[in-house]
């Protein structure tokens, strides 16, 4: 298994291309079961979640040409079985953003349930009771998810007692080949939300409300092909800047996108960071600071994302000062801290709550990568470790960012890939 070796103390100066956003390119991926036409999607990001949406596609017989930029041409009218197997579901839980479609447009899914997950319990009850309300029979069986229409689904009014980004984007989907008006109230206004949206109007949807709370869809009786890039990636975007304030250092992001980044920027700017912005380029000049420590609390966009929550707990453990870290998405999403603690970090969690004082430096140790992000915080906390940090269990980054050692390196990282 493949470990990376980071040796502290760099400061990061350069300039480094931001990817696709994964959680964008994953519902649009999914989003290709509502046609039978080719769907040209550009702008993918190289990850392995990526290739396991397009594999599960692959298994359902859905024709997928990979073309070495990382556009696909998708071609689901050759679909043949709208199983979703438990072997491909268990290693990302995002599979679950083929029910709405496949019920949708072929009035049949069967979906392995996802089962546990790192960063807690993680249900799809809402998926289900969205798509039950659209007219759906749902039935669980042998641990997966069993969804039968006859015709089509029925437009409904549906309300989400708690937010729900692929919640959200599974109703939307479904809504979209509904038939009549569907509402969707409390809906995620994440821009990966949005992104999809534009997708599928892209493929003729008829969408209103993407980006705010109240989502309104005239279903349509099919849709079509299209061209689409998917959006930059804004936790990418983030993690790096980060990567800049840890290091003291002055890093120039392009092909990304200050808008929606709003609350990590303010963050940023907080701790002491210069941000100078333009139409499709962030720049983050640390002028060879300690950040200050901010306190955060995390909530559905436009508020601050959870998916940031790691790397601004690393922020605060190198930075002048004490933040307090409230996370409000997920339960049990602090397994970093551990790892943290180890390097040398002074935190104390108390619930869903952490304060966490800085120290001048960390010290480099032996981590291990829980999750995605969290294994992102372990690579920024190990940019400022006094000494060589080794983190293994790096499949996770490799989930969710594109070349991660090379874009450090052209920042001025001393890091590589070692095999174990
Ligand atoms: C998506 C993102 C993930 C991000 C998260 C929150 C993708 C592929 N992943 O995950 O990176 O961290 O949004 O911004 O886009 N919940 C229920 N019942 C449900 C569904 C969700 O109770 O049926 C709860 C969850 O337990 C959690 C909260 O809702 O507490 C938000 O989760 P959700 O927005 O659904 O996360 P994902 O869509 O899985």
């Amino acid at each position: 298994m493949d470990k990376l070796l980071i040796k502290g103390g760099a400061t990061l100066n350069g300039g480094i291309r931001i990817s696709g956003a994964k959680n964008a390119a994953l519902p649009i991926l999914a989003a290709t079961l509502l046609t039978e036409q080719p769907v040209h999607l550009s702008n993918l990001p190289h990850l392995h979640d990526i290739t396991t949406m397009v594999e599960l596609l692959g298994v359902m017989g859905v024709e997928a040409v990979i073309n070495e930029d990382m556009s696909v041409e998708i071609n689901a009218g050759t679909i043949k079985d709208q199983k979703a197997p438990y072997s491909l579901v268990k290693t990302m839980r995002a599979s679950i953003l083929v029910l709405g479609p496949l019920v949708a447009h072929y009035g049949r899914a069967s979906v392995s349930l996802p089962g546990g997950c790192a960063i807690g319990s993680r249900p799809v009850d809402l998926h289900i009771m969205g798509l039950e309300a659209m007219g759906a029979e749902v039935q669980i069986v042998d641990g997966y998810i069993e969804a039968r229409v006859d015709g089509r689904l029925k437009g409904a009014e549906i309300e989400f007692g708690v937010v729900t980004v692929t919640g959200t984007e599974n109703i939307l989907m479904a809504a979209a080949l509904a038939e009549g008006q569907t509402i969707i109230r409390n809906a995620a206004k994440e821009p990966e939300v949005v992104d999809l949206a534009n997708c599928l109007k892209a493929m003729g949807a008829k969408i209103e409300g993407e980006g705010t709370d109240t989502i309104v869809v005239e279903g349509v009786e099919s849709l079509h092909g299209c061209e689409y890039s998917v959006m930059p990636d804004r936790i990418e975007t983030g993690t790096y800047l980060v990567a800049g304030a840890v290091t003291g250092g002055k890093v120039t992001l392009k092909n990304t996108d200050a808008s929606i980044m709003k609350s990590v920027l303010d963050k940023l700017s907080e701790s002491g960071a210069k941000i100078t912005t333009g139409d499709n380029w962030i720049e983050l000049d640390m002028e060879g600071k300690r950040p200050k420590a901010v306190s955060i609390t995390t909530a559905p966009y436009p508020d601050f994302p959870t998916d940031m929550q790691a790397q601004f707990t690393v922020l605060n453990s190198i930075a002048d000062g004490t933040g307090v870290v409230e996370e409000t998405v997920f339960e049990n999403r602090f397994m970093h801290i551990q790892e943290l603690v180890r390097m040398g970090a002074i935190a104390q969690v108390n619930g869903n709550e952490a304060v966490i004082t800085g120290q001048e430096k960390l010290k480099a140790a032996p981590v291990m990568a829980t999750d995605l992000r969290a294994s992102a915080s372990l690579v920024l906390a190990a940019l400022v470790a006094e000494g060589e940090t080794l983190v293994d269990r790096i499949y996770h980054i490799d989930r969710g960012y594109e070349c991660i050692e090379e874009k450090l390196q052209n920042l001025g990282a001393t890091i590589k890939r070692v095999a174990a």
